[in-house]
Formats: C-alpha cells, sequence, structure tokens
C-alpha cells in the first residue's frame, strides 16, 4: 500500500515517514524542499522514501503525486492552524486542495481514497453537550472551517478522518517508527474526558469543564504519527468520516 505524506518536512510528518515504514507501507513523500528533507531523515531512511516537491495549494501538483505513485492513501500535515481568530494562515486553502485532489484522483482510479488530516482538540464535542470544545476556548478557529468542508464529503467519493490533538511534543529526537502503546483514541468526543457536576450550572459550567480538562491531553508526535500509520495499513472503517480525538495517560511523558 502507498501513503501520500503532505508536510513531511514538519515535526509529525517527518515522524510519519517512519512509522509508515515500519507498517510495511510505502511512502511518497510530497515536499517543498528535498533538500530539507534528506537533511532531517537519517540516510537510510530517506532512501527508502519517494520524494515529490510541490506546494500542497495547486490541485493538480497533489492529484498527480497521487496517480503518478498510485497512492492508496494520503495524510495531510501541511499547514499550520492559526491560532488566534484574528490570525488567518494557508491552511484552510490547503485542506480545500487536498480534499479536492484526494475526490478527483478517487475518481479517475474509481475507488475512494484514504484521507487523513489533522485538526485540533477544540473540534471535539464537549460530552454531555452538543457544543464543540472550540466554543468554549475559541482558538485555531480555523479548524471549524475544514471540518465543515469534510462534513459535506461522504465515505463514497473520500473515505477521510482528521485527527484532533491538543499539543504534540516529541517523545525523543531520534526519528524511527516507535509507539508507547499508550495512546487511547475514540470518535467524537475525547477519551478519558472527566465530567463535573458543575456542567449543569446555566452559561458557565461547561466552560469551567473545558477548563478542568484542558491541560491533560498533550500527546506524543511519534503516538500520533503511529496510530495513524497503523490505520492507514489496517485500512480500517472504523474512524472513516469521524473526528478522532487522543489521550495519553503519561501526557506525552517519556
Ligand atoms: N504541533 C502540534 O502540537 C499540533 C497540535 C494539534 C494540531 N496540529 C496540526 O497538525 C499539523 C502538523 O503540525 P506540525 O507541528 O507538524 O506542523 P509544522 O511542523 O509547522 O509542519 C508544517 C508542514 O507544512 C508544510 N507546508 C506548509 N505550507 C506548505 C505548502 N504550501 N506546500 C507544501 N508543504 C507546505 C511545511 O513545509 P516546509 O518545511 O517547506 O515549511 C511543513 O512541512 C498542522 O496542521 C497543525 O495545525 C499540530
Amino acid at each position: 500500500m502507498k501513503v501520500l505524506i503532505l508536510g513531511a518536512t514538519g515535526n509529525l510528518g517527518v515522524r510519519l515517514i517512519p512509522a509508515m515504514l515500519s507498517h510495511n507501507l510505502s511512502v511518497i513523500a510530497f515536499v517543498r524542499s528535498s533538500s530539507k528533507l534528506s537533511s532531517l531523515l537519517p540516510p537510510a531512511i530517506f532512501e527508502q522514501v519517494t520524494v515529490v516537491e510541490g506546494n500542497a495549494k495547486s490541485v493538480d501538483s497533489v492529484k498527480n503525486a497521487i496517480l503518478d505513485h498510485d497512492c492508496d492513501a494520503v495524510v495531510n500535515t501541511a499547514g499550520l492552524a492559526a491560532m488566534m481568530p484574528w490570525n488567518s494562515s494557508d491552511l484552510p486553502e490547503i485542506v480545500r486542495t487536498v480534499v479536492r485532489a484526494a475526490k478527483e484522483a478517487g475518481e479517475v482510479r474509481h475507488k475512494p481514497l484514504r484521507l487523513w488530516l489533522l485538526g485540533g482538540m477544540g473540534l471535539m464535542d464537549v460530552p454531555g453537550t452538543k457544543s464543540m470544545i472550540v466554543r468554549y476556548m475559541p482558538i485555531f478557529r480555523e479548524h471549524i472551517e475544514d471540518l465543515a468542508l469534510l462534513n459535506t464529503i461522504p465515505a463514497t467519493v473520500v473515505r477521510w478522518s482528521i485527527l484532533c490533538p491538543a499539543y504534540m511534543i516529541p517523545r525523543s529526537t531520534e526519528l524511527k517508527g516507535a509507539s508507547s502503546g499508550r495512546l487511547a483514541t475514540s470518535a467524537t468526543v475525547p477519551p478519558h474526558w472527566n465530567d463535573f457536576w458543575f456542567r449543569r450550572l446555566p452559561v458557565v459550567g461547561p466552560f469551567f469543564v473545558v477548563l478542568a480538562n484542558a491541560s491533560k491531553y498533550t500527546t506524543t508526535l511519534e503516538d500520533n504519527a503511529d496510530f495513524i500509520a497503523n490505520d492507514v495499513a489496517a485500512d480500517s472503517d472504523e474512524y472513516v468520516c469521524k473526528k478522532v480525538g487522543v489521550f495519553d495517560p503519561a501526557g506525552g511523558k517519556a
């Protein structure tokens, strides 16, 4: 199975490469600079990767990368969400581009592509309410636009999932496919969310519950990379067309 990784020079992307290889997947890395990627990866890993240079804001470049290399799956880590609501970034444009490229490539291949995207924890629902966390903590709001787009796309067109981690930290500077095996995952609501009696307080209750939970969702880049690689290798339907939350009981510590 072949996987196209966009943003392979980023914090998560560079760890997705060894994770995918350790699950016996072939990696096509879509980057703006091949020399930057080679400077980041150990030579033994770099030589196992096919590199495509391009811009993730070009539908044709992304679609051609998928079709030229007969990719079955795409993981987009390109683009970084703007933190504050009054800032903006390239991320929504990149997500629109990648989704359209995956849709059009799937039509050519007569089979919907598997697509993993990155969102943020704010997209997850607060258990017991009908609201997303971002309503109570209004940062990284660009992800809302990305999710709204995805929710219009059925699995028969693109088999998408959006991973919604909080802060991700490196467990090691050494790049190798390694997972702690601790990561808990769930669709729609964050795993291991603690509810409190004060959720029922009018107006402010859910806000205080979000605050009380907020600090404990740090995970490692390696565990998130391994989770995506494992799901792609299994060709699982479990998280298709879902937003996915992650939790590390050790809070990302080594
Ligand atoms: N890090 C976290 O704690 C965290 C938490 C939650 C969600 N996320 C989300 O997860 C994703 C990955 O995070 P990260 O920390 O790995 O980000 P990152 O280190 O900033 O990496 C972003 C990557 O995007 C690439 N890129 C940007 N614009 C591009 C374009 N037009 N064409 C091709 N490549 C482009 C960059 O390439 P260059 O090297 O060429 O610049 C880089 O490889 C982001 O969307 C982020 O919002 C991150």
